[in-house]
Formats: structure tokens, C-alpha cells, sequence
């Protein structure tokens, strides 16, 4: 395809750098070395610059004076709403519960993307079952997405294979953020649900400052290892102003395979507990199943895999309350 070979040429315009070693099928692995993979570290071909406008010539820059210096929001074009999956911790379930609600969305008519902020763990491209280079927009400045289930996705895993380590420092990350931010071609999309790596660090306050978020689900699993860091993740949201759209609780119940027997292996309801005394939504449960982890990890999404199943509805439920709390207007007109 030519705009996937123009944004290797793009990457190998690079001169006298080391090349981007994602262009080396054999040894896919990116280094920090080379001072323009700073300013564009996915290789993104760029647009010769516009002349500059003549002094005095054009409009005065739309910042008010109050605001320059600090961050400036930037809708992502096209994008209704944007909701980030997050939590203090690792392995809480953030990345299987932005799978499936955006899925559970998705099957509500909605036009849902995902996008996988988890640079150094990126665990889209297996969960939606999807791996291939990204295309590049005609216009030759723009990644397209990769569509699975009716979800366009984008992600770092697109760009690196799947064991390559990203090796790269704040700055570099914070660069590649930007572009999967600001330079995917998303179309129209009613919904863009951000898969974010766990901590309350770089990234969480990039995002939280550079786009418009409409809020953030919080997921956690009820230990108090767990709920320590989502109160701190809530917090961090709280203070740069998002919204907190609830707690999801991942991991409560366990229902055995086998007997179906239930049980709360890690704890009953501490996440529920958490949300009620942070003053916040509890959007709902999902229960502990070998299920969910085995069709996750086949890249067939419960949601899509097992659309009877009771994971599908716990999933569903979360849906619809993250739904009516974006699209108050939709709940009043079916009421
Ligand atoms: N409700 C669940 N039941 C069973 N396994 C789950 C459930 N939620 C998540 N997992 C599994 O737990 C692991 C970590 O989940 P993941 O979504 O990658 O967490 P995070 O994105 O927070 O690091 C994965 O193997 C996933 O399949
Ligand atoms: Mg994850
Ligand atoms: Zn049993």
C-alpha cells in the first residue's frame, strides 16, 4: 500500500540518524538515539511549513493573554466525547474493561474509538485482535486507525511488534502521546475511550491538560492495594478538574467454572465502599471469570465473543450508565 510505504520512506527521510528500527522487520526495537526522532518519534511524514504571514498580517492569536503558558485544550477533530479508563494500579483491569465498554458502546450505535496511552505496555492490538502497520491519510500527515468489531483502534503496539520494548525517555513519550492524540484520523466518532497505563504521572496529566476530557471511569479491584491508588487517581483527576464519570468494580465476585460456586477472593465490594465515601458514581461489577482472561487473551472480547453471557451484561450495565451520564438528553427522550 503506498501511504504505509510512504510513512517508511517518511521514517527513513531521517538522514544520517539512526534509522526508527520499527522500519527492520527482523529486530523491531526503538532507542532514544537521534535528536529529530524527538520531535516526531512515530515518523509521521510533516507538512512543508506555511509561510509565515507578513508583520501586522493576519489575525491576533486567540489565546486570551490570562491563559498563554499554560496548557491549551485541543478538541481531537471529529470526536464528540473523549472518557479515559483509568486507576492508580497495573493489572486492575482497565485495559479489559476499556475493551468491552467500548464494544458495549459501540453496540448502542454509537461510532466508539479506542486509544491504547499505555506506550510502554500497549495491550490493544491483542485484546481487539489486531497488528499491522497504521496507513497514512492521503494528506500524508495523519495515522489511520486499525478497525476491528466496528472499533477503530490506534496504538504504540501498531508501530513496534509485539515483544519489542519501548525504550524511550519522558520527553520522547510525551512526543508520541501527542501524535496519537492529535494526529490519528479518527473521522467522525461519537466516543473515543483512552486506554491509560496505570499511575498518576506524565501521561494521565498530559491527557487530562491537552484534550478535552468528558470524564474519567475509574476502574479498581476491591483490595486495599488497589483502592489506595485509584483514591490517588481519582484525586489527581479531581485536581486538574475531569469529571469523574464512577468506579467500575473489576475482580469482587468469583464465580467457579466448574461448580459456580461464588466467592470474593480478593474482598466484597471495597471498590462500591471507595466510590461512596469519594462521593462518587458506582457504575457497576464485573465479576472474576477464567472466561474473560482466556478470550481476552485470544483477542475475542467477551463482549463480542459471548454476547449472551453474564459478563456481557455486567459490561452492558456499565455501558448504559456511562452512556446516559454523556448523553443525559437520550435518557430523557426514552424515559
Ligand atoms: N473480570 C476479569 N476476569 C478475569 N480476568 C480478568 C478480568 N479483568 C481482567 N482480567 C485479566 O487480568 C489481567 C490484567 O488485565 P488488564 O485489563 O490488562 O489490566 P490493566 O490494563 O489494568 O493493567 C489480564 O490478563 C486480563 O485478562
Ligand atoms: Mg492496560
Ligand atoms: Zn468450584
Amino acid at each position: 500500500m503506498s501511504s504505509t510505504i510512504a510513512f517508511r520512506r517518511a521514517a527513513l527521510r531521517l538522514e544520517g540518524r539512526p534509522l526508527p528500527l520499527w522500519t527492520c522487520k527482523a529486530k523491531r526495537f526503538i532507542s532514544t538515539s537521534g535528536s529529530i526522532l524527538h520531535e516526531n518519534p512515530l515518523g509521521i511524514p510533516r507538512k512543508p511549513p506555511t509561510p509565515a504571514p507578513g508583520r501586522g498580517s493576519g489575525p491576533a492569536p486567540s489565546i486570551p493573554r490570562m491563559q498563554r503558558g499554560l496548557p491549551q485544550k485541543m478538541p481531537i477533530k471529529g470526536v464528540k466525547h473523549i472518557i479515559a479508563v483509568a486507576s492508580g494500579k497495573g493489572g486492575v483491569g482497565k485495559s479489559t474493561t476499556s475493551v468491552n465498554l467500548a464494544l458495549a458502546i459501540a453496540g448502542m450505535n454509537k461510532r466508539v474509538g479506542l486509544l491504547d496511552a499505555d506506550i510502554f505496555g500497549p495491550s490493544i492490538p491483542r485484546l481487539m485482535n489486531l497488528s499491522g502497520e497504521p496507513e497514512l491519510t492521503g494528506t500524508e500527515d495523519r495515522l489511520v486507525p486499525l478497525t476491528n468489531f466496528g472499533v477503530k483502534c490506534m496504538s504504540m503496539g501498531f508501530l513496534v511488534g509485539e515483544e519489542a520494548p519501548v525504550v524511550w525517555r519522558g520527553l520522547m513519550v510525551m512526543k508520541a502521546l501527542q501524535q496519537l492524540l492529535h494526529q490519528v484520523e479518527w473521522g467522525d466518532l461519537d466516543l473515543l475511550v483512552i486506554d491509560m497505563p496505570p499511575g498518576t504521572g506524565d501521561t494521565q496529566l498530559t491527557i487530562s491538560q491537552q484534550i478535552p476530557l468528558s470524564g474519567v471511569v475509574i476502574v479498581s479491584t476491591p483490595q486495599d492495594i488497589a483502592l489506595i491508588d485509584a483514591r490517588k487517581g481519582v484525586n489527581m483527576f479531581k485536581k486538574v478538574n475531569v469529571p469523574i464519570l464512577g468506579v467500575v468494580q473489576n475482580m469482587s465476585l468469583h464465580v467457579c467454572p466448574n461448580c459456580n460456586h461464588e466467592s470474593h477472593i480478593f474482598g466484597d465490594g471495597g471498590a462500591e465502599r471507595t466510590a461512596k465515601e469519594m462521593e462518587l458514581d458506582f457504575l457497576g461489577d464485573v465479576a472474576l471469570h477464567s472466561e474473560i482472561c482466556q478470550l481476552s487473551d485470544k483477542g475475542q472480547p467477551v463482549v463480542v465473543s459471548r454476547p449472551d453471557s453474564k459478563h456481557t451484561q455486567y459490561y452492558k450495565a456499565i455501558a448504559s450508565k456511562v452512556v446516559a451520564k454523556l448523553w443525559p438528553e437520550t435518557k430523557l427522550a426514552s424515559a
